[in-house]
């Protein structure tokens, strides 16, 4: 009996053990999961940082960021999911100062008065300017440069349905050259002044002649006179109307700013919130449909990468109660006149 007793005791504390070890191994093999995890992800994305300590510090971040983009698309019974991207080792605060629209400037109305797609009557029930080869690729802004790219990808819109080929054209143009108003290259600025600067300039230069950088620079001239592309005018659609917004998307694309701050971790579907109206991004707009569980929606061409949304892309939710629009898409919509 007794030697049964301290069988039973050893194979308990052997089996203690046992369980204390499993349980120690669990955990270290979860911490290296996430630190794995980490690992990869900055191989990924190039990521470099400058010690340990701020490792460790983006490491915790990129940790809570992974756990609240799991936790969400766990819930279920969301139009949308998030996705780990190239913004998982920001906080909100940090991904929110990248963008910058300039507010101020956008609450005067800089395009003319008149809306030249007034009288359309007929519009398609859905419509992607892709399949009309009207888009360029998706690009990566590498600052605060979202209004360049957005008026930039208006104009290739545009040329390409009125001279029928589309040509890739040069955002370093406008970050280097356009010094108009409130136009500030990798700073900040607005797409209606960058359509004037491309008038009063009479074109603009292809990407290949003058090619993506990324930071502000001295203008390139030369560069800047040679033009792949012009535009003879620009118009704001009717400020805080879909309908209106719909009927100048079913024309050309559209470049319309947006209330970004909560669009770090989007990944696909259609976005319906939450967001602001404090609109701090643009992009573009290049069609519109209904989702197959009925959501209407705008598709839009976004400047960070195709590792972000659907390819680059975001369907946004279209024709919702408040008139700005969902995430106020639908104040300050402009497009350029070829
Ligand atoms: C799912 O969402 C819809 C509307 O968005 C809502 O009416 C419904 O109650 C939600 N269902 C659950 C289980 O949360
Ligand atoms: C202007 O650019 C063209 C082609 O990009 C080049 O061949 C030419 O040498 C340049 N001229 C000057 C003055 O830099
Ligand atoms: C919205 O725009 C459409 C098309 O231009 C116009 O017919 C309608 O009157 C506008 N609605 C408002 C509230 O201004």
């Amino acid at each position: 009996m007794a030697f049964k007793n301290v069988f039973h005791c050893t194979l308990l504390a052997l089996l203690l053990i046992g369980l204390w070890a499993f349980n120690c191994n669990a955990r270290d093999l979860k911490y290296d999961s996430m630190h794995e995890r980490h690992g990869q992800w900055m191989a990924r994305y190039g990521k470099v940082y400058k010690d340990n300590y701020e490792k460790e510090l983006r490491y915790k971040i990129f940790e809570q960021n992974v756990k609240f983009i799991e936790a969400f698309n766990s819930e279920g019974n969301k139009s949308y999911k998030l996705g780990v991207n190239q913004f998982a080792d920001l906080t909100s605060e940090e991904f929110q100062a990248k963008n910058k629209i300039k507010r101020d400037v956008f609450s005067k109305k800089l395009g003319k008065s008149t809306f030249k797609y007034e009288h359309v009557t007929q519009v398609p029930d859905a419509l992607d300017w892709r399949q009309e080869g009207a888009v360029t690729p998706v690009k990566a802004q590498a600052c605060d440069d979202c209004w360049a790219f957005t008026a930039v990808a208006a104009i290739e819109g545009i040329t390409k349905l009125t001279t029928g080929t589309l040509i890739d054209l040069s955002e370093q143009e406008l970050i280097d050259c356009d010094t108009n108003g409130e136009d500030h290259g990798c700073r900040e600025g607005v797409m209606d002044q960058a359509f004037e600067f491309v008038m009063e300039n009479k074109g603009i230069a292809s990407e290949a002649t003058y090619p993506y950088r990324g930071v502000d620079g001295i203008c390139n001239s030369n560069a800047s006179s040679q033009h792949a592309a012009s535009i003879k005018g620009y118009e704001d659609v009717p400020a805080n109307n879909e309908t209106a917004l719909l009927l100048a998307v079913a024309n050309q694309p559209v470049a319309v700013v947006v209330d970004s701050k909560t669009f770090q971790f989007y990944k696909g579907g259609v976005f319906t919130g939450p967001c602001g109206i404090n609109f701090d991004h643009g992009f573009l707009f290049v069609g519109y449909g209904v989702s197959d569980n009925g959501i209407k929606y705008w598709l839009a061409k976004n400047s960070w990468g195709t590792t972000w949304g659907e390819q680059g892309y975001m369907r946004i939710q279209r024709d919702v109660a408040a008139k700005e629009g969902m995430c106020s898409i639908a104040m300050v919509p402009s497009y350029p006149i070829a």
